[in-house]
């Protein structure tokens, strides 16, 4: 349970507040490649209650602008992309992508006051198929080595879907474990054994060997603090002198690695971006490491043939009709809304409310990565105020190494360590890329 003033630090997130502070000490994704190929028209992109234009200059450069003309006020992503920069349709004023006024043609001649102004500009990376932009003041840290943003593009899919409530409360549930063997449950006969997330990992036993383990059974959780945020261990047991071991990442302030549905070796980086305090895009990178990402894979197809989203970022299935449940189907799978695991984690959290009201909550045991979260959060928070860098913004480029960044899933001898089955993983997946 949180006090309503730690609640309102941690959900809003526009320019100034203190959370926003926190998010904006980050790289954050905002717009998909796709959104703006090489020649491309400027994007309107609405970023933590900011409205901003992202454009490339007619040489090709990326500018992430204000969207609103410093001048009057007039939506620069209708502009014209000209001389160097965007110009505003109203009174011609130029832009270039770092925001220098460079023509101000109604004014006279002789004025210099194109000097004195500055569109607010933001750098923004082409990154992994997606666009990354530093929001915060100051210089941007270096940009994180995350294994996404190194592997050929065959190898990645990047996507964004609408979520139609506060960040946060989605990003929770990515390190909520115990929900997953209910919200995400399956009836269906030719269920396999084990999770079968992606690969299984064994570590001293045969490799042939699959895990003796009920899906349904909540696991054990432990976490480790690191330098990036949160190692979270779910532990279960995996048959006689074994241990099923599902490692996932909270990574600060609003990213998490999951083991996910990409097939093969690799795993899934999330991060929840507000577009404003009540909604939000959760963008997905997912990774495999030993194969191309070809169109049959379950995570590229589903976005493809599903009948399950009503526009390429958008579910079909929405608070507005009941997640068109039907109860009927209750016997399939446990909510009654389909396959779509996105659709599962749509409902239950938007259905928290737009803002999550934390003051009324009784977190329990499965709640324990979660609470760990919101302590590195809640600790941010009060360093950005007094001016320290907070957990995870990275200065210096020889510490820019995230091989122990991975999520996976392993059978292993139960005498291993944890700690050492993340570095024996971390070797493999080092060994996987060369
Ligand atoms: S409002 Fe943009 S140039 Fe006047
Ligand atoms: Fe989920």
């Amino acid at each position: 349970m949180l006090t309503q003033e730690q609640n309102d630090a941690l959900t809003r997130t526009s320019a100034g507040t203190p959370g926003g502070k926190l998010l904006r000490s980050y790289w954050q994704p905002v717009a998909l490649s796709t959104e703006l190929p090489p020649g491309g028209v400027p994007v309107s992109v609405d970023v933590m209650g900011e409205e901003l234009v992202l454009f490339r200059d007619d040489q090709g450069r990326l500018g992430l602008l204000d969207r609103h003309c410093c001048h009057r006020g007039t939506d620069l992503s209708f502009g014209r992309l000209e001389d160097g920069g965007l110009r505003c349709l109203y009174h011609g004023w130029l832009y270039d992508v770092t925001g220098c006024c460079l023509e101000q043609p109604a004014e006279p001649k002789e004025s210099t006051f194109k000097t004195k102004v500055r569109q607010r500009a933001y750098p923004v990376v082409e990154k992994a198929g997606a666009f990354f932009a530093y929001m915060g003041e100051g210089e941007p840290p270096e940009f994180p080595n995350y294994d996404f943003f190194t592997y050929p593009h065959e190898h990645l899919h990047a996507a964004k879907v609408f979520v139609d409530c506060n960040y946060l409360q989605a990003n929770e549930g990515n390190y909520d474990p115990g929900h997953v063997g209910f919200l995400h449950r399956t009836f269906e006969a030719d269920r396999r054994p084990g999770l079968k997330f992606g690969n299984l990992h064994r570590v001293g036993v045969p490799e042939t060997d699959e895990a003796l383990i009920e899906p349904e059974e909540t696991p054990r959780l432990e976490t480790e603090n690191t330098d990036f945020g949160l190692r979270i261990f779910q532990l279960r047991s995996g048959g006689e002198g074994r241990k099923y071991v599902r490692v996932t990442i909270f990574g600060m302030p609003n990213f998490s690695v999951i083991a996910g549905p990409q097939g093969g070796d690799g795993h899934i980086g999330i991060w929840h971006v507000p577009i404003d305090d009540y909604t939000h895009w959760r963008w997905h990178f997912a990774l495999r490491r030993d194969a191309p990402l070809d169109a049959t894979s379950r995570v590229v197809s589903s976005r493809k043939n599903s009948n399950e989203y009503e526009s390429e970022f958008r579910l079909r299935r929405k608070k507005a009709n009941r997640y068109l449940q039907d109860r009927s189907t209750m016997n399939q799978n446990y909510t009654g809304m389909g396959p779509n695991f996105n659709t599962h984690d749509a409902f239950a959290t938007e259905t928290q409310g737009p803002i999550q009201n934390r003051t009324r909550e009784h977190l329990a045991t499965t709640d324990v990565a979660l609470l760990a979260a919101r302590k590195l959060m809640l600790k941010a928070i009060d360093d950005v105020k007094a001016g320290r860098e907070p957990l995870g913004v990275l200065r210096d480029p020889a510490k820019n190494d995230y091989r122990l960044l991975c999520s996976f899933d392993v059978l292993a001898e139960e005498s291993i360590p944890n700690t050492d089955l993340v570095h024996l993983i971390a070797e493999r997946a080092a060994v996987a890329a060369g």
